[in-house]
């Protein structure tokens, strides 16, 4: 039996003790290797002033509360009361990864983690006032998460709905809820409104579109919808695209709710969301008031991340996550979006990486193929010296099947990712990996390569 003193003794010993400053507390469910790894550096490379104002994983630093901890406390994101319990327990565990900000409006597959991108931006180097790049942006959460610790950024997608949903998310940090939250008791009008506009959500199955046509130019479209105007032309015009839009992206929200349930009637539905949405552009209006914060500037984009648009050199950092070769259809999800919003499907298909192509391994070579170029913008629009980091998820069994190999045999996506970035001056300084969890879920590791421009 080993000396009781010196059991008790390793007891109590504390991992954040020995990597960092009794000054700096880490937050609490902070339980990945990979959210440690991401601490360390933040650590090394933040002073206590930038901690404060732009830490991921730190709740104090010498006992003040960081910008982080506050934006994701404060009032919980309010949930429908039949939210189920795992639901209840998802958001609680989830409160400083995804829960806070707009980062939660719109559920978008594939969507990152914010509280990964601060700790990744911060990692990467980057301060207020540089820019970063996010070639094929999503629901735009580096666009939203950059914006909040003063960076710059720009964004691509080819998806017209994704530009409008990271657009978005992005007036939301800063649009007055007021009108929003004047139309909540009225939220059956609303819904009546987007419905005959937007169409039917058809319950339990595919969405279809009926009725009126949508605009292919949102946000200059203005509608119908009770427009109590007040103040200087301008701001009001401002002020009632805003509310148009996050209204619009709480009923393609609640809409997909009813695609993929018929546990709840639409018009119901849809008030929940809409009465979420008010609560979350309230809180993080409330946070943003209450601090000195200047937030970057953001500008999001309709392109293609196979030729941007970009002067050689001109952005400080480059952070993305590309499809996972074929795994989503990113175009079938969001077929009854893009038919609001005009789109040719058949076109946007054949931009699409990863859905490029008819058989499998036809789609597979055509997805490395895409990719090269993707990896070769990214070097030419980076500054040397400067890191672009790829977020990649290795769908190894599903490319087995695909390339009729053995499992053991597959490179995996984070392989050729590397291999792509050294042939374009792109050098693989780190790489950090990230368990993803879920039963559902057949991808099992996701990584962080950091490569820098040489
Ligand atoms: C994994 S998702 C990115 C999700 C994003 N990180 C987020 O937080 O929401 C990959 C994105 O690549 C986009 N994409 C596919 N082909 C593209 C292309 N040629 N140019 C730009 N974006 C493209 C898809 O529309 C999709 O939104």
């Amino acid at each position: 039996m080993r000396d009781s003193e010196s059991v008790r003794e390793a007891l109590q010993q504390q991992t954040a003790q020995h990597l960092f400053p009794a000054t700096r507390e880490l937050l609490p469910f902070l339980s990945d290797i990979y959210e440690l790894e991401l601490a360390l550096a933040e650590n090394v490379l933040l002073d206590d002033r930038e901690l404060l104002a732009n830490g991921a994983y730190f709740a104090r630093v010498g006992g003040e509360p960081t910008r982080h901890f506050l934006m994701s406390t404060g009032t919980p994101l309010k949930l429908p009361s039949h939210a189920s319990s795992r639901l209840k327990s998802f958001f609680e565990k989830n409160q400083f990864r995804t829960g806070y900000a707009t980062h939660g409006l719109f559920p978008y597959r594939g969507k990152f983690h914010p509280q990964m991108v601060k700790g990744i931006l911060n990692a990467m180097g980057l301060q207020a006032g540089d820019t970063v790049l996010d070639p094929m942006m999503g629901s735009g959460t580096v666009a939203v998460e950059a914006s909040l610790m003063g960076i710059n950024s720009v964004g691509f997608d080819a998806s017209p709905f994704c530009r409008f949903m990271a657009a978005t998310k992005l007036s939301a940090l800063t649009m007055s809820i007021d009108r929003t939250r004047r139309a909540l008791p009225r939220y059956q009008d609303v819904y009546q409104y987007f419905r005959k506009k937007v169409g039917l959500p058809a319950r339990g199955t595919k969405l279809r579109k009926t009725g009126a046509r949508g605009s292919c130019c949102l946000m200059e479209e203005l509608g119908g919808y009770d427009a109590e105007r007040d103040g200087s032309q301008a701001s009001v015009e401002d002020a009632f695209i805003d509310t148009h839009n996050l209204l619009l992206l709480a009923y393609l929200d609640s809409a997909g709710y009813c695609e993929r349930s018929t546990r709840k009637d639409p018009v119901t539905q849809f008030g929940a969301v809409m009465e979420r949405y008010v609560a979350v552009v309230d809180k993080i209006r409330r946070v943003l008031d209450g601090m000195e914060s200047v937030l970057g500037s953001a500008s999001v984009h309709v392109g293609d991340a196979r030729s941007l648009p970009l002067d050689d050199g001109s952005v400080d950092g480059v952070l993305f996550s590309p499809p996972y070769s074929f795994a989503i259809d990113y175009v079938e999800n969001d077929s009854f979006h893009l038919d609001y919003l005009d789109v040719d499907q058949d076109d946007l298909r054949g931009n699409m990486i990863g859905l490029r192509g008819r058989a499998l391994p036809e789609k597979y070579e055509l997805y490395r193929q895409d990719m090269d170029l993707v990896v070769g913008e990214c070097s030419r629009v980076l500054r040397r010296g400067g890191y672009c980091v790829i977020v990649i998820g290795t769908n190894d069994s599903q490319l087995s099947k695909a390339l009729k190999l053995p499992r053991e045999e597959v490179e995996g996506l984070h392989q050729v990712m590397t291999e792509l970035a050294e042939r374009h001056r792109l050098q693989a300084v780190r790489s950090i990996v990230r368990p993803i969890t879920g039963m559902s879920n057949t991808m099992r590791r996701e990584y962080i390569l950091f490569l820098r421009a040489v």
